[in-house]
């Protein structure tokens, strides 16, 4: 099959260089030049793991290209992937689609007869019908629209871009089906399920997938708060209910609130798009809220790990990308609770392992330490805000020696608390019993 990726996002770049490695022949399209001659030296526009392996040896191959020319990168393809981005628009929430049109208009003036375009970034439902719509407007004939939502996680893109749990396709006509089915014939060989509905489903299986996950959180984090209360283990409830099958136990862990490119915007698109159905979302509505809480009530753990108050403290940070292994900053909880710290008067120390050159511009006023124990130097309070495999086997006794509080405050529960405290730390963290703060 030939292919074309417009946009070379984390969802386009890495749907592109996966597909490629599938064997088809993907042309990958961005109008942002600086990106596309980075690609052509070999330089990765983002952070993710195995990406710049899997995009080399497919350039080699000679499978894999990328260009700033729309006609160049569509004139053979047989299906057109936008895979462009779609920010929430400021003020109301709603997915703003101006990228995804302006590549439809673009590509209405260049694509060939029998030509499938599919939606590959996250757009809300009705989408297919407008791009359908634009289509005819600039006289383009013969072109099936479908929808192919992505469900691949940062940090671990190409493993669930190659090892989906199902592949959702949105097709209204069997060629559209038929191209779709072919591009992914080898992952049936893995036996990933393919589901075939129509376009409009498609479109919103994406939402609910995201809100679903962004329930699941932020209902284990409110539990979390009522093991803290009544004196139980998130840990224990979240394994405990998780061995059900029915409920499963991924996206259990409970944290500081969930962030990232997804899950905050999708949600508030949600919920537009049933504002403008007219039908109320109260859950998602409530998720949103109890997530938007959850980093304030961080930073009040953290004042209250000080004894009430932070301000002249100094305050270790380890973490600030919003997961590991990515370098993303979008919606992360780091940046709520670092400058609800500043604001409160204290000094911030921070370490992440490769978001630094994204979080420097949006946290003005911390210091930026090299490791973890740097961080921590003459610290009064050690946070870990994001669970990076290097910060779950910290020497605790270096940790401890180079604090000047002893204070743990792990917001992602990767420690025990024994460990810690024979280490000589106190030790606060999500949901596990009740916290004994100075003072309470
Ligand atoms: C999410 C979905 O998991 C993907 O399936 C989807 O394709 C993607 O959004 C998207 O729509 O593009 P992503 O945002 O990359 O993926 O990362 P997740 O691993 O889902 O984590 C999202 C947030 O939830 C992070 O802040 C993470 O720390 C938090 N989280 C996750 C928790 O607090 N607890 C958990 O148990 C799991």
């Amino acid at each position: 099959m030939r292919i074309a990726m417009i946009g070379t996002g984390y969802v386009g770049l890495v749907s592109g260089a996966c597909f490629a490695d599938f064997g088809h022949r993907v042309c990958c399209v961005d109008k942002n030049s600086s990106k596309i001659d980075g690609l052509h030296r070999g330089i990765m526009p983002i952070w993710e793991p195995g990406l710049d392996g899997l995009v080399k040896s497919n350039v080699d191959r000679g499978r894999l290209t990328f260009t700033t020319d729309t006609v160049e990168g569509v004139k053979d393809a047989e299906a057109v992937f936008i895979a462009v981005g779609t920010p929430a628009r400021r003020g109301d929430g709603h997915a703003d689609l101006t990228y995804v049109f302006e590549a439809v208009r673009e590509l209405a003036k260049v694509i060939k007869p029998g030509t499938v375009i599919v939606t590959k970034s996250t757009v809300p439902v009705g989408t297919g019908d407008k791009i359908e719509a634009i289509l005819r407007e600039e006289g383009a004939t013969d072109v099936s629209v479908a929808s192919n939502p992505e469900f691949l996680r940062e940090g671990a893109a190409i493993a669930d871009f190659k090892h989906p749990d199902r592949i959702v396709v949105g097709a209204e006509d069997d060629r559209a089906q038929n191209v779709l089915r072919e591009i992914y014939r080898p992952l049936f060989l893995n036996r990933a399920p393919i589901l075939i509905t129509g376009r409009r489903t498609a479109e919103l299986t994406k939402y609910a997938a995201n809100a679903f996950l962004a329930v699941k959180i932020s209902f284990i984090n409110e539990i979390a708060d009522l093991c803290e209360a009544v004196d139980a283990d998130v840990q224990d409830v979240a394994r405990g209910i998780g061995l059900d099958n029915r409920i499963g136990p991924k996206f259990l862990h409970a944290g500081p609130g969930y962030g990232g490119s997804c899950f905050p915007k999708d949600t508030l698109a949600l919920l537009q798009t049933a504002d403008e159905a007219g039908v109320d979302q109260r859950i998602v509505r409530t998720t949103v809220g109890v997530n938007d809480d959850r980093k304030q009530q961080m930073v009040e753990r953290v004042q209250k790990a000080l004894g009430g108050d932070v301000s002249g403290k100094r305050v270790a940070v380890l973490g600030l990308a919003f997961k590991p292994n990515t370098d993303d900053m979008r919606d992360a909880p780091s940046i709520p609770i670092v400058k609800a710290l500043l604001d409160r008067g204290a000094t911030v120390s921070a370490f992440d392992p490769v978001a630094r050159h994204q979080a420097e511009p949006l946290l003005p006023g911390i210091e930026f330490a090299d490791d973890a124990y740097a961080a921590a130097k003459g610290a009064d309070a050690l946070v870990i805000v994001t669970e990076w495999d290097e910060f779950r086997a910290l020497d605790l006794d270096r940790v401890a020696a180079s604090l000047n509080g002893k204070i743990l405050v792990d917001l992602r529960n990767v420690y025990d608390r024994a460990d810690a405290e024979q280490a000589g730390l106190t030790y606060y963290s999500i949901g596990r019993g009740k916290p004994a703060f100075p003072g309470a």
